[in-house]
């Protein structure tokens, strides 16, 4: 458990938003309720929507008794507000900054203060340069830190653009660049199990893995945010980031050890060995797909362009597949898939390592036959597992054969959202499970030519039922015939 914490102000800017909402402000409340928070910390939400600081309480109250974990504690509530202040004031001018910098003052709140940017990137550059021209981002007389969120940037290029405002105001080691899979506990545990088990090492590579699958589906559509989703897409809301980020995981090399610096240099260098996707062949190596109306939990539910303030012409993809090499010593001619799709049949994410035939096929009855390779698959969620997949006999007189799972899951454990842990690192000054800038700029370069590709055909994009588990065209992404998406933790 972390402890003795600097003393801190945490600032959430669009603290009356979706996000402090539903994710900032119940992280922070379960901290407190584990006792995990600096002794005196001061939590001060800063919105232009907000009245005052009673109005504030009263609907945090309504929002966090519908989502922290045994119902709201009014004790730890109660404590909880003793550390919360509030402040109406906009992010444009001069004043509503002065007017910031003078509350912090006259309040005596800690002088570590960490940002939280739970606002549109595209407020990030002139918020980050503000905050520095009033001199709220010197660390004279404390830590100042700027927290996040994804995207950064639209592109390699804006990306690169919205970091040299950043280096302007601020050093890398005070950007606290959010990706909240790598707070997930089962995300993390790739990490053990690759690194703390010899077992599965020798088999680590292209000798003996067919391919890989890192899949991502939910069943929620783009409800309220039409806004922030119409033009972003699946490609850049998951994969540029999450599902990057999962890839690196599963095959970086072992770093020199798990300090932040050497864990972003390994995941940097195996994005690097990505081998670019050649203009010519985006079809080959990506799709994408909208969701239409359908049945999902037997629900009927609208289809994309039909939600509210979607253009009638849009083309944004709600479902994206990829497939990526890995030039390097180690994975040289594997595939690696991926795949996210929104109103999909279930909420399901996991790895899948799907291993190489045997050299001989044994014990088949016909010619036809074949056996099933070896499944390795790690659930992220819902469940929480690890599973290996294994072909036994039959029992009986025959010699028939059958694949068995063995399953460790470990369900029982996870119940910590990945805020939780990742807002604490950004008081106790950790960056291991926050992106580096060369780690974003490496992400855009290897979905760069899709996102330019895409850009290009405006006028078509192909659908999927809502509820369904996307296209099937999407399958012509898989270098062999019969292989297909893995869609469950069970045996197939
Ligand atoms: C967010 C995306 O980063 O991740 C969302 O913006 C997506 O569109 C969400 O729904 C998925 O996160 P999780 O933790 O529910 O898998």
């Amino acid at each position: 458990m972390k402890q003795l914490l600097d003393n801190c102000t945490f600032v959430i800017f669009g603290a009356t938003g979706n996000l402090a909402r539903t994710k900032l402000m119940p992280a922070l409340y379960h901290l407190c309720m584990d006792d995990l928070l600096p002794k005196d910390i001061t939590i001060l939400g800063v919105a232009r929507s907000i009245a005052d600081r009673d109005e504030w309480l009263t609907e945090l109250r309504s929002d966090l008794k519908g989502c922290v974990r045994d119902g709201l504690d009014e004790a730890v509530f109660k404590r909880f507000c003793s550390h919360l202040d509030c402040l109406r004031t906009g992010l444009r001018t001069t004043e509503d900054y002065q007017q910031l910098s003078d509350y912090i003052e006259k309040k005596n709140f800690s002088k570590n203060i960490a940002f939280y940017f739970s606002l549109p990137p595209s407020l990030y550059a002139a918020v980050v340069a503000s905050l520095s021209g009033i001199g709220l981002l010197k660390q004279e007389q404390g830590w100042r830190r700027v927290v996040v969120e994804k995207p950064f940037g639209s592109d390699l290029e804006t990306a690169k653009n919205l970091q040299r405002h950043f280096e302007r105001c601020l050093e890398e080691s005070q950007i606290y660049r959010i990706d909240h899979y790598l707070g997930k506990e089962t995300v993390q545990n790739v990490q053990v199990f690759r690194f703390a088990n010899l077992l599965l090492e020798p088999l680590w590579n292209r000798n003996y893995i067919d391919h890989v699958q890192i899949s991502h589906a939910e069943t929620i559509g783009i409800g309220s945010r039409s806004v922030y989703y119409d033009g972003i897409g699946a490609l850049r809301d998951m994969i540029q980031s999450h599902l990057l980020q999962l890839l690196s995981l599963v095959a970086m090399e072992p770093p020199v050890s798990m300090q932040a610096e050497d864990l972003r240099d390994e995941k940097v260098k195996l994005l690097r060995s990505i081998s670019a996707i050649p203009k010519g062949s985006v079809s080959s190596h990506a799709f994408r797909a909208q969701y239409a109306a359908g049945d999902v939990d037997e629900k009927m539910v609208k289809g994309y362009l039909q939600e509210e303030n979607i253009p009638q012409d849009s083309v944004c993809e709600t479902y994206a597949a990829l497939k990526l090499y890995i030039n390097n010593w180690r994975w040289r001619g594997v595939p690696f898939y991926l795949r996210t799709g929104k109103r999909m049949k279930e909420k399901h994410s996991m790895i899948a390592i799907c291993f190489r035939q045997t050299p001989k096929q044994f014990f088949r009855t016909s010619q036809l036959e074949q056996f099933k390779p070896n499944w390795l698959l790690i659930g992220i969620q819902p469940d929480a597992s690890l599973r290996m997949e294994l072909t036994v006999k039959k029992p009986g007189l025959e010699m028939q054969t059958k694949v068995i799972s063995l399953d460790a899951s470990f369900n029982d454990d996870v119940s910590r959202d990945a805020y939780e842990g990742l807002l604490l690192d950004v008081m106790e000054g950790d960056h291991s499970l926050f992106l580096r800038s060369d780690e974003v700029e490496e992400s855009w370069k290897i979905i760069d030519p899709v996102l330019r590709s895409w850009a290009s055909q405006q006028d078509y994009i192909r659908t999927y039922d809502s509820g369904s588990w996307g296209p099937e065209e999407s399958l012509r992404l898989f270098e062999k015939e019969g292989q297909r998406w893995r869609s469950s933790l069970e045996p197939e």
